[in-house]
């Protein structure tokens, strides 16, 4: 097992309800001004923001709302919102919503007081010396931003999507209530129950020795929101399968699932560029990919892809060939893929052929025009991401 840091400071606040408690949450916190950030309409819709008003004003705390968060969250209402936090004396965020507007929040923090533009941090053309505090209500389990500490945006000038990651970046509180979950259309469901399990899956497929803890964590967490997700597809006011998911979402991307191993990461890389180029959902840009970066890299660890196909997919070892168990793995994968309603392949992802112009744009910003290189079960180049692409065509 390799040496590592685990730090998961957010406190969290699961159950039905927990949402009433966002008022005094803020206020054991040290937040007397608020800065409310939600996204398009759903939080509205659902009543969900009335209720942390209430909540906010009962406990004496000020606040100032924002929405407008659209997924793939953009660089200019971050601006906005920096503006905001310095006019009106903000000491708190609290973030309303899902991993875009939980990672709005955190661009907005870092952005506060930091001289220059935020999209510098993003940029890692420099890093922040001070942060405002963050705290959540999670709606939608998927990203797992609530206890990460990354935050994706997306520069629309361009079609950027870069990620920054600092411990700054943890929220203080998390509350979450899977009931706040029903609401949500299938499509995103599916969506967070992709992002989750990719979250586990590209922790787990490693170059490294297996660490049965780890290993058997994360296959615990992968099977669990592989069964649970096709309930709540079924039966969406399901309370046990909505919180399964829930707490899997936080578990997947808080790194209990990384604990001494060294994480891969392309699959996610190879994405962002997807979404930052055609604005598709995360969750099913990851589901686009995966097969091909998959069948590209598994030779440097079949071993590990056979264990994944018997262990989380339920394939049956064929003890003649590892390849054909990995294999086996992989169809099997892509095929709960199609069950749930999400695409393997890019096609069926945009809707239409992918240019190779297109694929060539997309493997030299992952790359940084040639300049890094992504993946650590493979190290992937420039032609090895566009190689990739084109297998996923
Ligand atoms: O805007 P509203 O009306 O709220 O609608 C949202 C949005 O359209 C809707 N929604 C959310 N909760 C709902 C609901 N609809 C009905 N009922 C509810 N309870 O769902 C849609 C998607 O929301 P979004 O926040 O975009 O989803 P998600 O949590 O999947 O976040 C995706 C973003 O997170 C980034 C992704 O790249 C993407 O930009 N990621 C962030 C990470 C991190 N910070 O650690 C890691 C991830 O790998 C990921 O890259
Ligand atoms: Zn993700």
């Amino acid at each position: 097992m390799k040496d590592f840091k685990y730090y998961a400071p957010t406190h969290v606040v699961f159950g039905k309800n927990t949402e009433n408690q966002v008022g005094e949450l803020v206020k054991k916190h040290n937040g007397k001004k608020v800065l409310l950030h939600y996204g398009g309409q759903s939080a509205i819709k659902s009543g969900l923001l009335d209720r942390v008003e209430n909540s906010l004003k009962q406990s004496g705390i000020e606040y100032v709302k924002l929405g407008g968060v659209v997924p793939n969250p953009r660089v200019s209402l971050v601006r906005k919102g920096i503006e905001i936090c310095k006019n009106e004396n903000i000491d708190f965020l609290l973030a309303v919503g899902g991993g875009s507007v939980i990672d709005s929040c955190k661009a907005i923090s870092s952005g506060r007081f930091f001289e220059g533009d935020v999209w510098e941090l993003y940029l890692k053309k420099a890093k922040a010396t001070k942060y405002l505090p963050i705290g959540c209500i999670l709606t939608i389990p998927a990203a797992g931003s609530e206890m990460s500490d990354g935050s994706v945006i997306t520069n629309e000038d361009g079609g950027f999507k870069k990620d920054y990651c600092v411990d700054e970046f943890r929220c203080k509180f998390a509350i979450m209530n899977p009931e706040l979950t029903y609401t949500l259309p299938a499509w995103q469901t599916a969506c967070g129950a992709t992002d989750i399990m990719m979250h586990t899956m590209e922790r787990y497929f490693s170059k490294d020795d297996d660490m049965e803890i780890t290993d058997s964590i994360a296959e615990a967490v992968l099977r669990t929101v592989k069964e649970q997700v096709q309930i709540v597809l079924k039966n969406p006011t399901d309370y046990n399968s909505r919180a399964q998911i829930m707490w899997s979402g936080s578990l997947a991307h808080n790194d209990l699932t990384g604990c001494g191993t060294s994480g891969d990461w392309a699959t996610h890389n190879l994405e962002h560029e997807l979404s930052g180029m055609f604005d598709v959902s995360h969750g099913a840009g990851l589901a686009a990919v995966w097969g091909s970066w998959a069948r590209y890299t598994r030779s440097e660890n079949m071993a590990r892809f056979a264990r994944f196909a018997v262990n989380v997919m339920g394939v049956k070892q064929d003890f003649k060939s590892l390849e054909q168990t990995a294999e086996a793995g992989i169809v099997a994968m892509e095929n709960f893929y199609h069950s749930i309603g999400m695409p393997t392949s890019i096609h069926e992802l945009i809707g239409r052929e992918i240019t190779e112009k297109e694929i060539l744009e997309m493997a030299d910003k992952c790359s940084n025009y040639g300049q890094q290189t992504i993946g650590c079960l493979k190290v992937l180049s420039r032609e090895d991401m566009a190689a990739i692409y084109r297998l996923a065509k």
